[in-house]
């Protein structure tokens, strides 16, 4: 039996990075439970539940459209956080998993690859007679066919509403069981099952960092935590990994 070479570099840790709407601000993007955030203009239980789908779904339409419509904007991008992960996700020489709770479609734009949405993307529709899920037409207040049976008006966006399954949840588990650095980016940790996976990620023994404009409600449960805006933290925060650990 060969002994490994005396030594022999440790294999790079897993990597589970969690983001929220924090990490889109500054590309123009409103969050949720900031002053100028989108709960403190419209309700949750006017826009974000089956009930108000079932209630008013013109209403329901009519808001994700118009979020939707702001990802058309040249002016919203990817900016140098979304870069970052995206760089980190291509050099990173061991396991990876990009989480958002974000259905914006930065993450996907700036490159990242191991990348999963757990609460969907405003960039797609899911048909309530068929179950295809397909890119969404612009405007789903029309009533537009699905694209896959032709039923008009059967299509809702394929987001997660709140009392709703999270999207994933086995590949994210996966991935926590086995991560030793977990990173969370610009989320309030509110939400669950988000919020628990810091606990999650800490009882296997994950190296645990929160990096946040301001302390969220779980900073106490984080090994360490930097505040200030994710575009200056990120890149700064990856260009360390990838010099401790990644490839020349
Ligand atoms: N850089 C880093 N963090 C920022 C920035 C910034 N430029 N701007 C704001 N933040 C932080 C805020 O301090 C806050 O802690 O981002 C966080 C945003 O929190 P929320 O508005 O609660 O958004 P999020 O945590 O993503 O919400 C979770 O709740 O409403 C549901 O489904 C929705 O996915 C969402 C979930």
């Amino acid at each position: 039996m060969t002994r490994p070479s005396e030594g022999a570099a440790a294999p790079p840790p897993g990597i589970v990075v969690l983001t929220g709407a924090g990490v889109s601000r500054e590309s123009g993007l409103a969050t949720f439970r900031d002053p100028d955030g989108i709960w403190q203009r419209v309700r949750i239980e006017d826009v974000a539940t089956p009930e108000a789908f079932a209630r008013d779904p013109a209403r329901v339409q009519a808001f994700y459209d118009a979020r939707r419509a702001q990802l058309a904007d040249p002016a919203v991008a990817p900016n140098a956080a979304h870069l970052a992960l995206a760089e980190l996700d291509r050099r990173w020489p061991g396991d990876f998993l990009l989480v958002t709770q974000n259905v914006d479609d930065l993450h996907d734009r700036a490159g990242s690859a191991r990348l999963l949405h757990m609460h969907g993307e405003l960039a797609k529709a899911r048909c309530l007679r068929c179950g295809a899920v397909e890119p969404s037409p612009q405007r789903l207040a029309d009533g537009p066919p699905c694209p896959a049976c032709g039923r008009r008006g059967a299509l809702r966006p394929h987001v997660v509403w709140f009392g709703e399954v999270p999207l994933g949840m086995e590949r994210i588990e996966e991935a926590l069981a086995g991560c030793g650095l977990f990173v969370s980016i610009g989320t309030s940790g509110s939400v669950y099952p988000a919020a628990g996976f810091v606990a999650e990620a800490r009882g296997r023994g994950a190296r645990t960092v929160e990096l946040n404009l301001e302390p969220s409600e779980g900073s106490a449960m984080f090994d360490e935590a930097r505040h200030g805006p994710a575009t200056r933290l990120v890149p700064e925060f990856v260009e360390e990994v990838l010099r401790r650990h990644g490839p020349g």
